[in-house]
């Protein structure tokens, strides 16, 4: 089983709107996919439990103790292809057990400085594991930049010194709160371009995944 794990330090940044819509349209790629939810909110469940029809979305596992993630996942490899992990935010020790069993590592940032400055701390962790182990991939993902926009100097230059590969992500469109709402990927949705985005997304993640 590969992981993909999903953090950042601060709330509000997009990881589980990312998870959702990555784990689901991985599922529709023909993968068996397992979501583990290590945010005591629990977004990836109420996700699922909204969908009003019968489909069988991803599983969702929750996990809420850092020192439970690695032998979780172990317990996990046999049954499916890929897990998603939506990681919380401001939980240190879960984000290092994050990075530890991730094989790909996935940054949320909205075009801001304020929201890459702390991810300082997570991409040291990743980049000190990658040192001794080649793993995990890692890469910024945008969240909600804004529909014409283009990234300022500013974010590109933060962006730059910390050295990791940025991918576009998503743009900020209601589609991705009503898809939310309805235990839906936006692929699954009218919006063309929002599903192009996560379309976008999930074959990096495929990319890279079968590059190891
Ligand atoms: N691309 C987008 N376009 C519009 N709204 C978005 C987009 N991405 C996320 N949002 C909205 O932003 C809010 C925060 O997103 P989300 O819940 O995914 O963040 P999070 O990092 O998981 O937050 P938390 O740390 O609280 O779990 C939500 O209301 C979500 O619907
Ligand atoms: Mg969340």
């Amino acid at each position: 089983m590969k992981v993909v794990g999903i953090l950042h330090g601060k709330g509000g940044v997009g990881k589980s709107t990312v998870a959702v819509n990555l784990a689901r349209n991985l599922q529709l790629h023909g993968l068996d996919v397992v979501i583990i939810d290590c945010d005591a909110q629990g977004t990836s469940q109420s996700w699922k439990a909204s969908r009003d029809d019968e489909t069988d979305l991803p599983a969702v596992f929750g996990v809420d103790k850092a020192s439970a993630l690695e032998s979780d996942v172990r317990r996990l490899s046999d049954s499916f292809d890929i897990a998603v992990i939506d990681g919380g935010a401001h939980l240190d020790k879960m984000h290092a057990a994050i990075i530890k069993t991730s094989d790909l590592t996935l940054i949320p940032v909205q075009p801001s400085p304020a929201d890459i400055w702390p991810t300082e701390q997570i991409v040291d962790l990743i980049k000190q594991r990658q040192e001794v182990t080649g793993e995990p991939d890692a890469a910024f993902v945008i969240s909600r930049r804004k529909v014409g926009s283009r990234l300022g100097q500013g974010v590109q230059d933060v962006l730059e010194r910390f050295e990791l590969p940025v991918w576009e992500g998503t743009c900020d469109r209601v589609a991705y709160p009503q898809a939310m709402g309805r235990g839906r990927s936006v692929v699954e949705m009218s919006d063309e371009k929002a599903a192009a985005e996560v379309e976008s997304i999930t074959e990096n993640v495929i990319n890279t995944l079968n590059h190891e």
